[in-house]
């Protein structure tokens, strides 16, 4: 099996919500939130070649965005554990904070759905960015110590999850026999955590979760490049694909990692049909005033610096509403956010409509066209090194990426067709932890 790059590695979101945008008759339908929907959604993922599905998790009520896109009623880990069972295949990636839990549940968790999933468990570790009202004090750290604070939650869910060594359960007629000698004590004592005793679950067949990291800052990318073995990002066109692509890969390196050893995969969005033009209008239909004065609300919460709030759609956007590089360096939330949102912004003589609607999906690539002119621009950044796959957040039609443009990524042999045991060797080849251990 390939453990080289030779492939695309592919993630969908697990919301099949995601994939009605322009669709108002489906957008309506109640079915779209039964768990049966999202079970089909899961089997058309795993049926179509994509490597994992993936649930993000936010911590907290997001009321402009449920207006838009409502949640369905489904705590992320819990749903994915219900998704394992109606699928065989594919890798399931879940959200967990290191903000807002403790090393011990979340170690737990992940080796649960292992066990549950028959090796297919990824942790998509996030620091968070907000949420904070709900939790412990009530305050969110400052970025650099949310991420120093990471770290150390990584040591301790390592030594949680190694503790456990080979021949430590054996099965007989008469049951299970631990044999203590061959777990050992997680006794960390560390400036956030302290942990004394070994996971109480026998680990499973992964041993540890796919780590899998999104961060953006300096921070979180050098967090990335220790820990993660997929990385996602968003990167909105071609070169700041390639520039992540490369920074990513050299972080990696001086931390004496294979530049193989993770996988960068911008966001993506796509807008399919037939036709370019039908596609185009299905894309421009979401662009409705209530929706674009939402997204503007949207920014102007999460980056309270940005002075739209007053701006009506087709003003040209003052100077004075762009907070300087210098203030969104300060800024603890959304850092690298804020800076690329300033990039769009300050670009002069531009409307408050004309940036909104092109930056739709907050700086991640959107491509829209038909099965193939979308599958050719996707192997043309796989081709440059843009990325080393992606994850599909959203679009139009799921079944329109999964049964039109996946076959045609298959027939330029980009898709993976061999699968491993394990979520980790389909991505990886066989026994990638004990590369990456060795690295
Ligand atoms: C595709 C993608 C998915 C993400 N999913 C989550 C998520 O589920 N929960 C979350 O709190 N943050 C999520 N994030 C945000 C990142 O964890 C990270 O905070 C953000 O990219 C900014 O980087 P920074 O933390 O280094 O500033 C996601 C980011 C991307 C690009």
């Amino acid at each position: 099996m390939p453990a080289s790059r030779d492939r695309l590695t592919l993630v969908a979101f697990a919301d099949p919500n995601a994939f009605y945008q322009g669709d108002a008759d489906k957008q309506r339908d109640p079915a779209r939130f039964t768990i049966q929907n999202f079970v089909a959604h899961a089997k058309l993922a795993e049926n179509a070649g994509f490597d994992a599905i993936f649930k993000p998790d936010f911590l907290g009520l997001d009321t402009l965005k449920s207006d838009v896109r409502p949640r369905a009623g489904f705590e992320p880990l819990t749903l994915l554990a219900a998704l394992s069972q109606h699928t065989e295949r594919v890798g399931l990636i879940v959200t967990e904070s290191t903000s807002y839990t403790e090393p011990y549940n979340v170690a737990r968790y992940f080796t649960s759905l292992d066990n549950l999933s028959g090796g297919r468990a990824g942790w998509n570790v996030v620091t968070s960015y907000y949420g904070e009202e709900n939790f412990g004090d009530g305050r969110l750290l400052p970025l650099a110590e949310r991420y120093r604070k990471a770290d150390e939650y990584m040591r301790v869910v390592y030594k949680l999850w190694d503790g456990w060594r080979p021949g430590a359960v054996s099965h007989s007629a008469e049951g299970h026999r631990f044999s203590g000698d061959l777990i050992t004590d997680t006794d960390f004592a560390g400036d956030y955590f302290r942990v004394k005793q070994a996971l109480d679950i026998p680990p499973g067949p992964q041993g540890r979760p796919v780590i899998v990291q999104a961060g953006a800052s300096d921070e979180g990318l050098d967090f990335a490049a220790r820990h993660a073995e997929i990385v996602f990002a968003a990167t909105p066109d071609i070169e700041a694909g390639a520039a992540f692509h490369r920074e990513l890969k050299r972080r990696a390196a001086a931390h004496g990692r294979d530049e193989d050893s993770l996988k960068a995969l911008p966001g993506l969005n796509i807008f399919v049909a037939s036709t370019p033009q039908r596609a185009n209008e299905i894309y421009h239909s979401q662009f409705t005033e209530k929706n674009l004065l939402k997204y503007r609300d949207k920014i102007v919460r999460e980056a309270p610096l940005f002075k739209l709030s007053e701006l009506g759609l087709d003003e040209v956007i003052p100077a004075s509403a762009i907070p300087s590089e210098e203030e969104l360096n300060r800024v603890e939330r959304r850092r690298s956010r804020g800076l690329l949102l300033r990039s769009y912004f300050a670009r002069p003589g531009a409307t408050l409509r004309q940036v909104l609607s092109g930056i739709y999906e907050f700086g991640h690539l959107t491509l829209i066209g038909t099965p193939q002119t979308i599958a050719d621009e996707v192997a043309l950044w796989f081709e440059r090194k843009a990325c080393d796959g992606f994850v599909v957040k959203g679009g139009n039609s799921f079944a329109g990426v999964s049964e039109e443009i996946l076959p045609i990524l298959r027939r330029k042999g980009l898709v993976r067709s061999d699968r491993g045991d394990t979520f980790r060797q389909a991505v990886f080849g066989p026994d990638p932890l004990a590369r990456r251990r060795s690295a």
